[in-house]
């Protein structure tokens, strides 16, 4: 499997080399204790899947240029920023199979750094007048609280429709790679449309990026870096459970619920839902719609000619569906 991100990598290999040191220049502060947490942030590096999006856009249409550099930096610091803060929220204390940093600085530290690094993306453009590129960052950032708040709303109160859902992740996640892919040709002096266009593109994709995060949720052969059944413990409902009881008995939908609800720290009562959702098929489902999410982002990138970059983002939606971390 990291094959196939290196064979992804082999069209921008240099350039997400390049990336690495600006990324972590971009980070860079005269703070002690910021630099500390800084240096462990670029030594306990994700997959960087983003910034690929980024460059790989931009080469679609153009070339990897500075922008589409800074773009990428300012991506990631967003990612990182969000992951940062999503695990205080979460009160997590694994990431990327480390310590998270609320873990190891506690959670005063984490809100800070988060804060400081979405500082510093907001930066990165102004410095620079890439005003369109603040442009994108600013509407993406308020669109992941939004998401991320309106996910805590329902885990609340446990209403959370497949509609909902789908509303959750697309502005949790999806608009994030939608951002990535906008960037890219941005980068290029991409007019409305083509922008328009490489959104759409990465909504696709990122709906398809989470229902397979969630999915991560009910396999035990999950490699992700956390515990299986941890959503449920959180009370948050996702696509396979979601399907599960709507289509269930009433019967069982009142008990699994109440499980949700009151049992959510009981592992023999978590393992019984989640062999429950498996019985009634709600994981093929969420792979059904995860696919289908897919193949409009394919339908998409189809729209462009052959080329080196468009072969190696089809690699990475094959790979977005068939990852094991
Ligand atoms: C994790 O994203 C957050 C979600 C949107 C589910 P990634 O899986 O891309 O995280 P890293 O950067 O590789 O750790
Ligand atoms: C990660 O979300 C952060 C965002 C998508 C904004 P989750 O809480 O669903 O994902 P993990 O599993 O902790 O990465
Ligand atoms: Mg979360
Ligand atoms: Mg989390």
């Amino acid at each position: 499997m990291a094959n196939i991100v290196e064979e992804i990598k082999k069209p921008i290999g240099r350039e997400m080399k390049l990336f690495e040191q600006k990324f972590y220049e971009s980070m860079q502060s005269n703070v002690a204790l910021l630099d500390k947490v800084t240096r462990f942030i670029v030594t306990t590096k994700g997959k960087q899947m983003r910034p690929m999006f980024v460059f790989l856009c931009a080469k679609l249409v153009g070339e990897v240029n500075e922008k589409s550099y800074r773009g990428a930096s300012m991506i990631e610091l967003i990612h990182t920023a969000t992951l940062v803060h999503d695990d205080v929220v979460d009160e997590s204390f694994k990431r990327r199979n480390f310590f998270s940093i609320n873990a190891l600085w506690k959670n005063k530290i984490a809100v800070l750094v988060g804060d400081y690094l979405l500082s510093k993306a907001v930066l990165l453009s102004t410095d620079h007048r890439d005003y369109d590129l603040l442009s994108v960052i600013s509407r993406t950032i308020r669109e992941m609280s939004e998401g991320e708040l309106l996910q805590l709303e329902k885990a609340r109160k446990l209403d959370i429709t497949e509609d909902v859902y789908y509303e959750i992740i697309r502005q949790k996640t999806a608009t994030l790679i939608a951002a990535c892919c906008e960037i890219g040709v941005l980068s290029n002096g991409a007019d409305e449309v083509l922008a328009k266009k490489m959104q759409d593109f990465g909504t696709f994709t990122g709906m398809a990026f989470q229902i397979k995060d969630d999915l991560f949720d009910y396999l035990s052969s999950n490699i992700i870096g956390k515990p299986v059944g941890i959503d449920i413990k959180e009370q948050k409902m996702t696509l396979p459970l979601i399907y599960a009881l709507r289509t269930a008995a009433e019967t069982d939908r009142k008990h699994y619920f109440n499980t949700i609800k009151r049992y959510n720290n009981d592992t023999k009562r978590v393992k019984e839902l989640i062999a429950f959702v498996k019985s009634t098929g709600g994981l093929d489902y969420a792979v059904t719609v995860m696919k289908e999410y897919q193949q409009k982002a394919k339908d998409i990138l189809n729209q462009f000619p052959e080329s080196e970059a468009r072969t190696a983002l089809h690699k990475m939606l094959d790979f977005v569906i068939e990852r094991k971390f």
